[in-house]
């Protein structure tokens, strides 16, 4: 349509050079980036990095030292409702063991001053709705979990924020968060959720904001930091020089190891041990070795964390 400019996406969330010290210990430093609708963002870092004082920070629980954290471009103790507007999962709440589910839930609404008519429904957001009855000293690691989720939805808020929620999960733990979330933010509602493991919220998010020291490294796509896995190719032949020449069109790096050995590294999509053997195939090439080494998720997380001062990447 002529004239029609898309407008840029205003953020959910937004922390704007925002500071916290403890004392002397600076948790968050100078510390920028956005959180936007309909998506799962992941917050990563390691152990220390400060994302649990940041998420914090943003919830009203710390104030900063310096810069901002807004919801809706306002400080979250501004917000009318709250805990209508952001359910957040910082600490798991310290609900009673012998106390059953759904009374657990009870006081949760009563502490948010919610409708109880909402406890079923949020039951059965989280799968729970059939052990309402049982008493939460019987539930599994991951059913507290969902509890924990359970009292975060009471107010039917547009934005989760959870700190973990991966961790300790089992595999079919996490394929459940990962199906609760996606239809979560089909409609339009935002996660922010904090890890320490790449490769344990990759399949679960979006987009992903990476800090380290308190401060930024990377804020992207997750994909964009999936491609930045490699594969690495130790390739030996007789004909090394032949294999050389046949390769470099593709823009791989190649590294001389030996005489006929060499290590050819290419960004994942862009070459593999099919590829190389096949070409060596069409070539007449005599390979005596192709092993494939592949960078994971976690070389990727430990390259970006590692090295600061900040690598921003563009979105
Ligand atoms: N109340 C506090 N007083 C002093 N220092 C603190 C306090 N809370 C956290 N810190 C320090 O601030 C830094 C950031 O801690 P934070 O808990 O925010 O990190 P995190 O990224 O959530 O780590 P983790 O992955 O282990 O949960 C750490 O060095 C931590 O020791
Ligand atoms: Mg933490």
């Amino acid at each position: 349509m002529p004239g029609s400019v898309p407008k840029p996406a205003i953020p959910v969330i937004e922390a704007n050079h925002l500071t916290k010290r403890y004392g002397s210990k600076l948790a968050v430093h100078d510390l920028s980036f956005q959180v936007y609708g309909g998506k799962v963002t992941g917050f990563l870092g390691p152990n220390g990095a400060g994302k649990t004082t940041a998420l914090k920070v943003i919830l009203g629980l710390l104030s900063p030292s310096s810069g901002t954290a807004t919801v809706y471009g306002q400080e979250y103790k501004q917000l009318d409702t709250p805990l209508a507007v952001v359910g957040a999962v910082i600490e798991n709440p310290p609900f009673h063991p012998a106390r059953k589910a759904r009374d657990s839930l009870k006081i949760s609404a009563a502490c948010m001053g919610f409708s109880y008519t909402r406890i079923d429904e949020v039951l059965n957001l989280v799968g729970l709705y059939d052990v309402a009855k049982s008493r939460v000293k019987t539930f599994s690691f991951g059913m507290r979990q969902r509890l924990s989720l359970a009292a975060a939805l009471m107010g039917n808020p547009p934005i989760l924020i959870l700190d973990e929620p991966a961790n300790g999960l089992d595999p079919q733990g996490i394929h459940w968060l990962r199906q609760f979330l996606r239809s979560y933010v089909s409609g339009g509602n935002t996660v922010f959720i904090s890890s320490h493991v790449l490769a344990e919220i990759a399949q679960l998010v979006d987009d992903v904001v990476v800090i380290s020291q308190g401060r930024l490294v990377a804020q992207a796509p997750v994909g964009e930091l999936l491609s930045r896995t490699t594969t690495s190719l130790r390739v030996t032949s007789p004909q090394i020089d032949k294999l050389v020449k046949v390769l470099e069109p593709f823009g791989v790096n190649i590294e001389v190891l030996a005489q006929q050995t060499v290590l050819v590294t290419g960004k994942d999509e862009g070459i593999n041990a099919l590829k190389v053997g096949q070409l060596a195939a069409d070539n007449g090439i005599v390979l005596s070795e192709l092993v494939e080494q592949r960078s994971s998720l976690e070389d990727v997380f430990l390259d970006l964390t590692s090295s600061l001062p900040t690598k921003r990447f563009s979105q």
